[in-house]
């Protein structure tokens, strides 16, 4: 009748892996591939647009976040500074989802009241957000009057509108695990299994919302709008799913089995399913707001795509005459030896941890680097050294600390301005025009993973400029070509350091302001504007050293 939500997650509709290897490929793909992928419309419309609200699910609070929650707000926050860039007026939302019997249950567990718990919880995640540098405009709580408020003028408009009635739902019933349950929830042999307890067929009177009178509605809406959901092979998942009838959605539990929730403003005897409060918080977080709602995109994880996304909220959305968002991008699971990250079952990374061991900035490298958005990827330590090592500390760390030693070294400390243009030279600034030019394309179509490996091998480009230029062999020259080399070996080891920098802001922010720092330059103009090659650094004073990325201390 209602899903899964207090047992867990939904399970994708299938043929997951078959998809995966036709539609994206695994890991690198060529430029052209992806645009067969690209969510066309999404890319050629909605991109030149400037207004773009994005948001993240909300996190249940019933647990300290983990890595997967962690990789959802950097990729989201990577989205939504990336957009800042190119220009477009960006909201950014995320939040947590405090209602619901896990949080109901985790509370009484630890002995307080639900509030309290929320509180304590809430500011975890909060805490995270800033430990991640996720650049929100806002965090909201599901407990907030302010989002309250919105759901129950939403719940009674729907009243009034007769698409929500009463009616007995007649099931079996687990005391122990406090839910419904499904034929498909049985043993083989037709037994409860062991951890739902006494099972017994009990008939309870609820809410239900018409789902099923919108679904020829939402089928016309996902075929006439292809790019709803990214990537699109996930859009053909959720119209498998419609190909079966949809049973209406109970959307109330009576108060006696469930208090932790917003009471019905028609029937305070019950309260509000928690996915009904949940998907709200995207509307009510900017409902005061003129200009921002609908959203650009909801970023979820693959298992709340359907049916809560895809299928309940637009239905919800339609029914009470609310513009639909634009599109829902669904990214894949963070796996430690293959099982999926979670709290519950004990499987998962600590966030902070890797960000006070390693930086923050290579962690944010690190998750968007390693992940193809949208494939499922294995979490391992030891990828996660040797991305750090061979990829942050020997490539564009040793890029940082060469041009600041010569530098320092053979032009006191001043950047010179380059004064010759031989092969090399041409052909590094037609590599970073190229690298640019993809990058960005490639960033728009979400292929975040693609696009650090192609400005990660601008940056291999430049140091290998700098062996073949030998800046040390000129050093130690005293004939006046040769001096002119030198100097335009610094200023163009300077300058690719500032442009890959500028590139690669949205991933690595913190860094970024780093390495501007010790080349002493302060960014101007459009990011366009700064991402052109040109000679702004000439004259300016660089620091003697940095350490960007340090061997690390701990042991995360
Ligand atoms: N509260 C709901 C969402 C309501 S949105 C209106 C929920 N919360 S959650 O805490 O379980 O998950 C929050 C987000 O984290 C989801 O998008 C989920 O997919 C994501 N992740 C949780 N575990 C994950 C991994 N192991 N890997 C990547 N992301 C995953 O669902």
């Amino acid at each position: 009748m209602e899903g899964k939500r207090e047992e867990g997650k939904w399970e994708g509709h299938g043929r997951e892996e078959a998809v995966r290897n036709s539609a994206f490929g695994r890991g690198k793909g060529r430029l052209s591939k992806i645009f067969d992928i690209l969510p066309k419309s999404v890319f050629l419309d909605e991109f030149s647009m400037s207004k773009f609200y994005i948001t993240t699910a909300i996190d249940y609070v019933n647990g300290s976040p983990h890595l997967g929650h962690a990789y959802e707000k950097v990729l989201t926050d990577v989205i939504a500074r990336f957009r800042r860039l190119m220009g477009d007026d960006v909201y950014f939302l995320t939040g947590v989802d405090e209602h619901g019997q896990k949080v109901q249950q985790s509370a009484k567990a630890k002995g307080v009241p639900p509030q309290q718990f929320c509180d304590e919880v809430a500011g975890e995640f909060r805490a995270l957000c800033a430990r991640l540098a996720i650049s929100n405009n806002d965090f909201i709580r599901t407990t907030e009057e302010r989002h309250k408020k919105v759901v129950r003028e939403i719940l009674q408009k729907l009243y009034d509108k007769g698409e929500i009635y009463k009616a007995e739902y007649k099931g079996f019933y687990s005391t122990r695990q406090e839910q419904f349950l499904q034929d498909k929830d049985r043993n083989p042999d037709g037994t409860w299994p062991e951890i739902f307890g006494e099972v017994t067929e009990i008939t309870e009177s609820n809410y239900f919302f018409k789902l099923r009178s919108y679904q020829d509605w939402l089928i016309s809406h996902l075929k006439e709008n292809e790019s709803f959901v990214f990537p699109r092979y996930r859009q053909k998942q959720v119209l498998e799913f419609l190909a079966e009838p949809l049973n209406d959605l109970c959307i109330s539990r009576p108060k006696e089995r469930l208090e932790w929730g917003i009471p019905l403003p028609f029937d305070e005897n019950f309260v509000t399913y928690v996915w009904f409060d949940a998907l709200v918080n995207y509307y009510s977080a900017v409902v005061d707001q003129p200009g921002i709602w609908p959203a650009t995109f909801h970023v979820i994880g693959k298992d709340i795509l359907v049916p809560p996304h895809a299928v309940y909220w637009p239905i919800m959305l339609k029914a009470a005459g609310i513009e639909l968002p634009k599109s829902l991008l669904a990214h894949g699971w963070w796996s430690i030896n293959g099982s999926k990250m979670s709290k519950s079952t004990g499987n998962f990374v600590d966030p902070v941890a890797f960000a006070d061991q390693y930086g923050v900035d290579a962690l944010r490298y690190f998750l968007i680097r390693e992940m193809s958005v949208g494939q499922d990827s294995d979490f391992s330590q030891t990828q996660f050294a040797a991305r750090y090592n061979s990829e942050l500390a020997n490539n564009l760390g040793n890029l940082v600390n060469r041009t600041l030693n010569m530098t320092n070294r053979f032009a006191a400390g001043v950047i010179p301005a380059g004064e010759v243009t031989d092969e090399v030279e041409t052909e590094l600034r037609a590599l970073w025009e190229k690298t640019r030019e993809e990058v960005i394309q490639l960033m728009e179509g979400f292929q975040f993973h693609i696009a650090l490996e192609r400005a990660f091998s601008f940056i291999t480009a430049t140091n290998a400029y700098i062996e073949k230029r030998a800046p040390w062999k000129l050093g130690k020259s005293t004939e006046a070509a040769d001096l002119a080399l030198l100097r335009t070996s610094l200023a163009t080891m300077a300058e690719a350091l500032r442009l890959s920098t500028a590139l690669i802001q949205a991933v690595m922010p913190g860094t970024a302001e780093k390495i501007n720092g010790v080349l002493g330059h302060t960014p101007t103009g459009t990011w366009r504007e700064q991402l052109s090659w040109g000679q702004c650094l000439t004259g300016q004073k660089v620091a003697e050293t940095a350490i960007l990325f340090p061997r690390p201390q701990t042991k995360a």
